[in-house]
């Protein structure tokens, strides 16, 4: 194999890139991001490379999930109610699954959308697809579709505020666990997960003031008080992740500073082409997407290529096999790497497998199908003696209704109400809660 340089990609194909119609606005662009600051640091990405080899071993659990596509307009409110909804999963399944989460936002960079075609045609007119706000804009006409490569900056610059935000909130207070009380103002009291939180949150409440009787609280235990919250995005526009691409000055190991973990999407996650070659030689911990058309032996080489040494926490695999796939394809990838001796973390991303179209034209997914993929992801593992890790979903804390069913039994007919997705349907926060509930006792009975 060639010497891995933050540019080799540039010698491979790289599939799904803007075309840029102007060089030089992106080579200035270029050169601008590499004299920014690091939005996160290496130190920060081994610590998350740790909490994963936990995963890996089958002691802890991933929770990854945050917007499809964020928008450069999100309000601090839309932030922080991102924020709060995953951290409520988070204590969902920490406290009625009975383990340690490890918790990985989509957020503070996810802004590039690769798509199925390239260009979109309305009436007459043919123009390129919006490929997340990094790149272009929604609105259908010339100029908004048009790639502009100063957004490469204002989409740092985005992200720069996101994240200085998020460790405001996860270190300032508000992720206090004696909080959770406050975090429930999503729920009346008479909805079935509302309730359940209710009482959950009472419960936390209650051994929380025995431990402080004890003399145990967040001054003394800052577990209490703070939460390891990370980011992570799908490393797609390879030019913004090479020029925000350090070199550790502790290890002398490079690192993508643009989050703490990326990902390879499923369109782009050819062994050999350019977004493996440029993952392979970043220390951070890696994602990789894998559906439905994957193979046994390139899931090997997807390993091999992206995790030669083995590195517990290295390497996660995201499966979005589909509810009518999962156990069947599921379980041969599973004894593969299980037997290959390749220590990943599992997640189950049940959403990108499980889009269909509804009457009214809205893209959708079903709440059950979401919960049937989890179910047969939980039913492989069990088959084939490996460890669950994670979950990985499309979420929002406002109000949407952009996927059918769950606890509120939103049908096809309410989804124009509150669709506001820039790319892909999410969950809103009562249903992201609510399957956080029924992950934790597939969790939990798995004892
Ligand atoms: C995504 O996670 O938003 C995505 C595009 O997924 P996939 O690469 O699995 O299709
Ligand atoms: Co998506």
């Amino acid at each position: 194999m060639t010497t891995w340089t933050p540019s080799t990609w540039r010698d491979r194909e790289a599939k799904h890139q803007p075309e840029w119609p102007d060089d030089g606005e992106l080579d200035q662009a270029e050169k601008m991001l590499g004299q920014m600051p690091p939005l996160v640091f290496a130190g920060e990405a081994r610590n998350l490379t740790s909490q994963l080899a936990r995963v890996a071993a089958g002691q802890a659990f991933l929770l990854q999930a945050g917007d499809c596509a964020e928008s450069f307009d999100s309000s601090a409110d839309s932030i922080r109610d991102k924020l709060r909804v995953i951290l409520q999963m988070a204590v969902v399944l920490t406290y009625s699954g009975g383990l340690p989460v490890v918790k990985v936002g989509r957020i503070a960079g996810q802004f590039a959308k690769p798509r199925s075609s390239a260009t979109e045609t309305q009436g007459d007119t043919e123009l390129p697809s919006f490929l997340g706000q990094i790149v272009n804009d929604t609105g259908f006409t010339e100029s908004e579709r048009r790639p502009d490569a100063q957004r490469l900056l204002t989409a740092y610059n985005r992200a720069a505020s996101t994240l200085n935000l998020l460790r405001a909130f996860t270190r300032g207070g508000y992720a206090d666990l004696s909080q959770i009380n406050t975090w429930n103002r999503e729920f009346v009291a008479s909805s079935p997960a509302g309730e359940r939180y209710a009482q959950m949150a009472d419960e936390i409440d209650r051994a929380l003031r025995f431990m402080h009787a004890c003399g145990i609280d967040g001054e003394r235990v800052p577990a209490i008080r703070e939460v390891d919250f990370f980011t992570s995005h799908e490393a797609l526009l390879l030019n913004y992740e090479q020029a925000l691409t350090r070199q550790d000055s502790l290890t002398g190991d490079w690192y993508d500073c643009s989050a703490h973990m990326l990902w390879v999407g499923e369109r782009t996650r050819q062994v050999g082409g350019a977004h493996v070659e440029f993952l392979r030689g970043v220390e951070n911990p890696l994602g990789c997407k894998v559906g439905p058309t994957v193979t046994p032996a390139d899931v090997i080489d997807i390993c091999e290529s992206l995790n030669p040494n083995r590195v517990p926490g290295r390497l996660t695999l995201i499966t979005r096999q589909g509810s009518e796939n999962v156990r069947t394809n599921l379980p041969p990838l599973l004894a593969a790497v299980r037997d290959s001796g390749h220590p990943v973390v599992w997640a189950c991303d049940p959403m990108h497998g499980n889009t269909y179209t509804a009457p009214n034209g809205r893209k959708t997914r079903h709440f059950d199908s979401v919960l049937e993929e989890i179910s047969g992801f939980f039913a492989a593992h069990r088959e084939e003696g490996t460890w669950p890790g994670g979950i990985h979903v499309e979420l929002t804390g406002d109000s949407v209704t952009e996927c059918v069913g769950g606890g509120d039994g939103i049908d096809e007919d309410a989804l124009d109400e509150a669709y506001e997705t820039m790319c892909d349907p999410r969950l809103n926060g009562r249903q992201s809660v609510d399957l956080a509930f029924m992950v934790a006792d597939m969790l939990h009975s798995r004892g």
